[in-house]
């Protein structure tokens, strides 16, 4: 296989536009990936982080380029916007949402109700059994706040956890179901619904795509959850399938894929890929050999995910390896010091094969 280089994508791009439809700046193959999804209806974006944003012109010019939508990688979670019980923060997701406004971008909102990333004082208020209202307050001081400029909010993350072995494989362990049970789910649709109602309302779920036991579980606790939050009239409106792909470390297989997708569409539900990037932490140590994985699963996962009409797109946790959470979290970083190549750009935002199959698998879905 020939090193990939910045021509071979250029003449990729190019190709795929040409059969779009060719314009100049595709001809130049310098939006690529948004323009290729541009002319399927599908969309395209990354995860944005204010604090490279502000201070890196390339990175910043690459997500302008590149992106038909944004969503906050820490910006938009509680910790973030609400320091204090009296305290909102908005100016690091203002940053990037004026950013997106500005480059005709959509934004993704990330992440009402999760069990990470939660100030001090809110894990000390669950633990005293609070009233709803700390669900609904903040949910509607902040979709409020951007509403009408939020093409979707995941309203819950994470809320399945096969660790915790409890029934439907709830994370009962979450100081959210500590304090409500399986109701703070229904509390925090309903309360997104009131006060954004435009929005598309997603629960976004972790690892339900490997072809693994412990992932079919997840699928299962997902798929049961669903039934139950739709048969309580709550007003889930999609599933965010997260897809932190472990190239190297669990099986993942088209058939199984196909059939979760298909099952979340037979309940009425968009379905959207949220959070894709590709781990490598145990593939060989050269570049184009994990490349070249990274590429393949990556096509195989994406013609899945592009050939259901209820699929929105794809957003991938960043766009550069640069700035890949993956090389600051000790169980993905690899033992031989390289950086991980989980992203569609290098760390000197030069496109790679993954770049390639992407164009090619919004492509398919032009025709
Ligand atoms: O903000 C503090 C800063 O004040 C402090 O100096 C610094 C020291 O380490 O930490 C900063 O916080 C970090 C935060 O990201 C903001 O950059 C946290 O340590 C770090 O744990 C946190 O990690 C993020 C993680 O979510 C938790 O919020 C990752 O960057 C982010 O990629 C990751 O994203 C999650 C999705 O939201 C949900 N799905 C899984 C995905 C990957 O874990």
């Amino acid at each position: 296989m020939p090193a990939f280089t910045r021509r071979s994508f250029m003449t990729v791009a190019a190709g795929v536009a040409a059969h779009l439809v060719a314009t100049p700046t595709t001809a130049q193959g310098q939006r690529a990936l948004r323009d290729a999804a541009d002319k399927t209806g599908l969309l395209y974006g990354s995860a944005a982080a204010a604090k490279f944003l502000t201070v890196d012109e390339q990175y910043a010019d690459l997500l302008a380029k590149q992106a038909s939508i944004l969503v906050c990688e820490a910006e938009t979670k509680r910790k973030a916007l609400q320091p204090a019980p009296d305290r909102y923060d908005f100016n690091a997701a203002d940053t990037i949402f004026r950013f997106a406004q500005k480059n005709g971008q959509k934004m993704r909102g990330h992440t009402f109700v999760w069990h990470d990333a939660m100030p001090e004082w809110l894990i000390d208020a669950l633990d005293q059994k609070p009233r709803d209202t700390i669900i609904t307050d903040y949910i509607s001081t902040v979709a409020k706040r951007y509403r009408g400029r939020v093409h979707s909010w995941d309203v819950v993350n994470e809320v399945i956890n096969i660790e915790d072995r409890a029934p439907g494989f709830m994370r009962t362990s979450s100081p959210w179901y500590k304090a409500f049970g399986e109701s703070y789910i229904d509390i925090a649709f309903h309360a997104a619904k009131q006060a954004d109602p435009d929005a598309i309302l997603f629960l976004n779920e972790l690892n339900t795509e490997a072809n693994e036991r412990w992932s079919a579980n997840i699928r299962k606790g997902t798929l049961d959850l669903l039934d139950r939050l739709l048969k309580r009239n709550v007003p889930v409106e999609a599933v965010g399938i997260q897809a932190h792909l472990k190239t190297f470390r669990t099986a993942y297989s088209d058939e199984v894929f196909s059939q979760f997708l298909d099952e979340i569409g037979s309940r009425g539900l968009k379905v959207m890929i949220t959070e894709m990037d590709l781990a490598d932490s145990d593939g060989p140590a050269d570049p184009e050999q994990r490349d070249d994985a990274i590429a393949s699963l990556a096509k195989r996962f994406l013609n899945v995910a592009f050939s259901k009409p209820h699929t929105l797109g794809c957003i991938t946790w960043g766009i550069t390896d640069k700035y890949s959470w993956l090389n600051s979290t000790p169980k993905y970083q690899r033992a031989d010091g390289q950086l991980c190549r989980s992203l569609p750009f290098d760390v000197n935002y030069q496109p790679k094969r993954l770049v390639d199959t992407m164009l090619a698998s919004y492509g398919l879905r032009a025709k």
